[in-house]
């Protein structure tokens, strides 16, 4: 979910690029089951929901406060009155399935056109704009490279060209209708990105980093926002490094990529105006996610500003989207998601001494959910 990078319209259209019928085909039908089903059966679970008296205590009795344990028991009583509804149960099993099924076919798909893919995920001729640094002796943390993150086969870096298979295969076919975790059917997820590089109070930005960048999504979407500024990207995964890297540079985009954990940037004091941070918090334990924090606030000079966009707490939605979202952690490889949303980004935040911290959504179901956040002068 990483390497949604939007090519270039001429670029995707190639037929050197495209899949074969039977791998196409075979995307295309879990794209329109996922969307289908996330739309118009998830609709008649959630009046089912709704209609249920055991709900309507629930909005009541949410707990107040970001409270792990509160949370998970309020969860389970509202999974019980979710799953009550065979409409649910049925949505649910085309998530896991589709979330299944997008690998066990889109890598089949991919591998069909091995050759034309790995030749495009090369390094294009010419001198580079940007920069990679790889360093393999960062250290991966221990909650990292155990999983199967969203079901990857082998995790982040498990297959050498899960760049295709995003870029080519899964996002097109699959994941650009939506439907998924805290993406409703219809959201633009590149358009999201954006949205959120927009949040950033000021109207320019001299040098903005990105911790947990994957690819080169977020870094393409700030750079449409804020051309002028200078742009440093880090995560702990050499391949979406790399694949981010090849992006960046077939787009003549200058992006100094870097191994680095987020918590351990290796950046000078007060050397960035702005920090972005997408999706990475729910991927990382609660602790991770603070000490992330404070290395964000270091690395920020007096001023600057922080935003966030991340899957929205479960006080700001309602009762039925809790337990969608409560659903990732046990289903979709994702552990933290359940404790990301239980949490208060905002109150963490200013206990690491952000000051002007703010928190909204700029969807209707909560997502995407920002967090903004300026280090005081
Ligand atoms: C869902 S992806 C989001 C990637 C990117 N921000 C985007 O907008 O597409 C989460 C990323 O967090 C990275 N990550 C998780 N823990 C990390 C850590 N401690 N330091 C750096 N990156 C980390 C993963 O490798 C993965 O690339």
């Amino acid at each position: 979910m990483t390497f949604l990078t939007r090519l270039d319209p001429s670029e995707q259209r190639t037929k050197d690029l495209s899949l074969t019928q039977r791998g196409r085909a075979g995307l295309e039908a879990l794209g329109a089951l996922q969307a289908f089903s996330a739309s118009s059966v998830r609709q008649l679970a959630r009046e089912a929901f709704d209609a249920d008296a055991d709900a309507r205590t629930l909005s009541d009795e949410a707990p107040g406060v970001a409270d792990k344990s509160a949370w998970r028991r309020w969860l389970g009583r509202a999974g019980d009155v979710a799953g009550r509804s065979p409409a649910y149960r049925v949505e649910r099993f085309h998530q896991r399935y589709v979330a299944e099924e997008v690998y066990r076919r889109g890598i089949p798909a991919v591998e069909e056109r091995r050759e034309q893919f790995e030749a495009f995920f090369r390094m294009p001729d010419g001198p580079t704009v940007g920069t990679l640094e790889l360093d393999p002796s960062v250290p991966m943390p221990k909650y990292y490279d155990k999983v199967e993150w969203h079901l990857e086969p082998g995790g982040w870096d498990g297959y050498d060209l899960y760049g295709a298979l995003f870029a080519f295969a899964v996002g097109p076919h699959v994941f650009r209708h939506g439907g998924y975790a805290a993406v409703e059917v219809g959201d633009d997820i590149l358009e999201h990105r954006a949205e959120v590089a927009r949040q950033l109070p000021k109207r320019s930005y001299r040098r903005v980093y990105e911790p947990g960048c994957g690819g080169f999504s977020t870094m393409a979407a700030v750079h449409s926002v804020f051309p002028d500024a200078e742009l440093v990207a880090s995560d702990l995964s050499p391949l979406l490094l790399t694949v981010g890297h090849i992006m960046a540079e077939k787009q003549a985009v200058p992006v100094q990529f870097k191994q680095r954990d987020a918590r351990d940037t290796r950046e000078p004091d007060a050397s960035f105006d702005a920090v972005i941070m997408f999706a990475l918090m729910h991927e990382m334990p609660v602790d991770a996610v603070r000490d992330t924090f404070r290395e964000a606030y270091r690395i920020l000079e007096p001023g600057g500003d922080l935003v966030i966009s991340d899957p929205p707490p479960f006080r700001a939605v309602s009762p039925f989207q809790a337990v969608v979202l409560n659903w990732e952690t046990r289903h979709r490889g994702e552990p933290f998601f359940t404790d990301a949303c239980a949490a208060d980004w905002a109150a963490e935040l200013r206990d690491v001494g952000f000051v002007d911290v703010d928190d909204y959504s700029l969807g209707e179901q909560g997502y995407p959910w920002i967090t903004r956040a300026t280090k005081p002068r």
